[in-house]
């Protein structure tokens, strides 16, 4: 079967995609830096589907080596570019760290592929949107000046992906946009391994419920929304995953939109932290402790995804529930307790 390169394989959504796609028959060929990963996780996905997946530590941003492994593995099919920093709070402090890294290595990348035919899906955001003036956002609804430089870097990379696929036919790119992607393989061997204090919401949850950290602080709880906190469209990262095998299936059969494409990726239905917080209750039967805190300087009232473009268009659509989200992460966390994979 067919060989994709999977750049950041061994980070939070990358390692989920690496065993979708060995599911799906695919032979997924790793390249990562072990900045903000480890490789044990190429053990753990050999753990659930018995294949430890080739794997390459290098760095991207290194054109070299980039251009080198292009040249020596033609049999390359198809690329997911999952590689690049994601901290929003980081990339306020460190623009250009952000800017280097995450041009840099799709640069490298695209220019390796210079003349030669690869299908390419890109990880990009719904961070892309700001906060749209009509929900669910559709992915017609115009792209708003970003709030970071990480959700800058998202921006343009999409503008370079579709300016290069408008020059050059060779390069057919699908840009997926993520909504807010949480929990971890049923299996509980694989899973998000935040870096320090966790900036997002579910990582934080399950971190206090297994007293490594306090009380959650809920960001604002004076929205307009109906229980005043903000809202976001949860997507279990399993659905994301598959959601990468869709867009490689639909670039190999030729995409009839052409060779620069995007997609909604999220559940179609919005959770506010509240109802995140409960979910999570009701879901593992732990109490957690919150306090309301004031609004989170950056983040939108609410977002969540018109996804009938992704259902009718990539033939995908997420199948788990906010309940397996929220199971799934907390035995992660439970199962890193004993297996400390982040050291
Ligand atoms: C969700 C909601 C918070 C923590 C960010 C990036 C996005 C993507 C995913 C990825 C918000 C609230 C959070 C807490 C809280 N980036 N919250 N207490 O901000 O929607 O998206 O992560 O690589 O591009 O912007 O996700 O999980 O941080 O927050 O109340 O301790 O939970 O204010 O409303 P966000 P999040």
């Amino acid at each position: 079967m067919s060989k994709i390169l999977v750049t950041g394989g061994t980070g939070y959504i990358g390692s989920h995609t690496v065993v979708e796609l060995q599911n799906a028959g695919y032979t997924p060929v790793v390249i990562d830096n072990l900045v903000n990963s480890n490789a044990g996780v190429l053990n753990q996905i050999e753990k659930i589907t018995g294949v430890k997946p080739e794997a390459h530590h290098f760095d991207l941003c290194d054109e070299p080596k980039v251009t080198q492994f292009v040249t020596e593995n033609p049999d390359i099919a198809g690329v997911i570019h999952f590689a690049a920093y994601k901290a929003v709070g980081e990339s306020v402090q460190q623009p250009l760290r952000y800017y280097h890294n995450n041009f840099f290595s799709l640069i490298n990348l695209l220019n390796a592929y210079a003349g030669r035919p690869v299908n390419f899906v890109f990880s990009s955001s719904c961070t892309v949107y700001g906060q749209p003036d009509q929900l669910p956002v559709t992915e017609a609804a115009p792209v708003r000046k970003a709030e970071s430089p990480y959700g800058n870097t998202k921006q343009v990379s999409e503008e370079i992906l579709s300016e290069t696929a408008a020059a050059f036919s060779n390069y057919n790119v699908i840009s997926l946009r993520y909504f807010n992607p949480v929990g971890a393989h049923e299996r509980a061997l694989i899973g998000e391994l935040p870096l320090g204090v966790p900036q997002n919401l579910v990582p934080f949850i399950t971190q206090s419920a297994i007293g490594k950290r306090g009380p959650i602080t809920v960001f604002g709880d004076d929205y307009n929304t109906p229980d005043g906190s903000a809202i976001r469209d949860y997507i279990h990262v399993v659905d994301l995953a598959k959601a990468h095998v869709a867009a490689i299936r639909l670039l190999e059969n030729g995409n009839p939109n052409g060779n620069f494409d995007v997609f909604n990726v999220g559940t179609g239905r919005g959770y506010s932290v509240l109802e995140v917080i409960a979910a999570f209750e009701e879901a593992t039967g732990v109490k957690l402790d919150y306090q309301i805190g004031p609004r989170r300087a950056g983040d939108v009232e609410q977002v969540w995804g018109d996804v009938s473009k992704s259902t009718k268009e990539l033939g995908w659509k997420a199948e788990l529930g906010i309940a397996e989200m929220m199971q799934s992460a907390w035995r992660w966390e439970q199962y890193l307790k004993d297996n400390p994979l982040n050291g």
